[in-house]
């Protein structure tokens, strides 16, 4: 934070005094000149409410997605302030303005291809977070961008302003030899990012589920296309170990608070590995629809999938997608996670319904929980 020097006056004297004051009687009024490091936001006071200052002036890249709302919530309810940088219209993302306390949350308008945009909605703050990301690819934005040039971009104007926090969202199962090119490029999104601020914290999150997000109401959605599910292999040759959105904002929270977490790579998952078949078939018994899966050879799949991903707005599938959604979650027995930073991971158990309950039938709508029988789970 660039050093501000403050000259302190009577404020409420002097402007009524000087224009009538002899030299004399002005030269006696104290003025005193303050050093002071620190913008008065990032100065820690209060009980720790979302109207005290936890210290933390964050700027939130991607604060308008799925995760995104999650992170602004958590950090508006602790007392932080919050820079949004965004692309779209301001009146779009108003649900993200109550988040926090009276002029904490900030928004301004960034091109992610222009540097300085990125160095002025980083100028002030002392943690930066970059959840920066899109499933498919664009004319104007290829994964290549997305992943790679924008992190890297991020990681160079953060060092250069002197900030020590920064916190990058990559993926699980980010891998240079993955057969989807949006998590090759995750993994080189990774090597970059450390390559430009080794002290960067990098979260590695499974598939997320939560209320809005594309993984759960994706294969609730399936049934609109023929009431079946296509799976390749039926999804018993996939497990998966999906994690709740908000543990993943939690993490993202206390990685800030604790220092030791600067360089550090955490692997955030679930507490509980699936067959992708039984995953999908727990979603449609708490939906209270019946389950149709049925096998799809992947190259089948990838053509259906390309139709799809000819939508010039938001495609509902891509090849991409199909080989993320059908690619084991790796396991990373050496890296930190979700209880190393002193999170509980929730299991799929506990939290599905919340976002499951929107597509049931009217009659099922209050159905119990309990009736449903969890799912089946894997240590493999
Ligand atoms: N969702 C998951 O299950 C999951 C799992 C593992 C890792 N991740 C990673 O976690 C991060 C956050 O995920 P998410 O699901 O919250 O993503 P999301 O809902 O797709 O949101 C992505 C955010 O990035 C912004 N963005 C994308 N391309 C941009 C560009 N070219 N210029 C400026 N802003 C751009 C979007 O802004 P607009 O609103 O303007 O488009 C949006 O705010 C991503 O990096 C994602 O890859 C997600």
């Amino acid at each position: 934070m660039a050093a501000a020097v403050l000259v302190c006056r009577p404020a409420c004297v002097l402007p009524r005094i000087s224009s009538s004051c002899s030299p004399v009687v002005l030269s006696a009024i104290p003025v005193t000149v303050q050093q002071r490091t620190v913008h008065h936001a990032v100065i820690p006071r209060g009980k720790g409410g979302r109207s005290s200052s936890s210290g933390v002036a964050a700027t939130v890249f991607g604060a308008t997605g799925f995760l995104g709302r999650y992170v602004v919530n958590r950090l508006g309810r602790m007392g932080s302030q919050i820079v949004i940088p965004h692309r779209c219209d301001q009146y779009d993302l108003m649900y993200l303005r109550p988040m926090g306390d009276l002029g904490q949350v900030i928004f301004m308008e960034w091109d992610a291809k222009n540097k300085d945009s990125i160095r002025k909605a980083l100028a002030h703050s002392n943690v930066v977070i970059n959840l920066v990301g899109r499933e498919w690819e664009t004319k104007n934005y290829p994964f290549e961008d997305t992943y790679v040039s924008i992190p890297q971009q991020i990681a160079i104007a953060t060092r250069e302003a002197g900030i020590t926090k920064l916190i990058h969202i990559s993926h699980l199962n980010a891998d240079i030899r993955s057969p989807s090119k949006y998590l090759r490029n995750k993994a080189v999104g990774e090597t970059v990012v450390r390559d430009e601020f080794p002290d960067a914290i990098i979260m590695k999150p499974a598939e997320m589920f939560g209320r809005e997000d594309r993984f759960f109401n994706h294969f609730a959605n399936m049934r609109w296309f023929g009431k079946a599910v296509p799976l390749i292999s039926m999804g018993k040759k996939t497990v998966k170990q999906p994690v709740h959105v908000v543990d993943v904002a939690k993490a993202i929270i206390n990685a800030i608070k604790d220092p030791d977490a600067n360089g550090k790579t955490y692997a955030l998952v679930g507490p509980n590995r699936y067959l992708l078949h039984d995953l999908v078939e727990y979603v449609y018994a708490v939906a209270h629809r019946p389950f149709v899966p049925y096998p799809i050879p992947r190259p089948l799949y990838h053509l259906v999938a390309r139709f799809f991903a000819m939508n010039p707005f938001e495609p509902w599938t891509t090849p991409d997608k199909v080989d993320r959604f059908h690619t084991t979650d790796m396991k990373y027995p050496g890296l930190p996670g979700l209880e190393d930073l002193g999170i509980i991971p929730a299991s799929i158990e506990q939290k599905a319904i919340e976002v499951l309950r929107r597509h049931r039938r009217f009659r099922f709508l209050e159905a119990e929980l309990a009736d449903t029988k969890p799912a089946k789970t894997v240590n493999y």
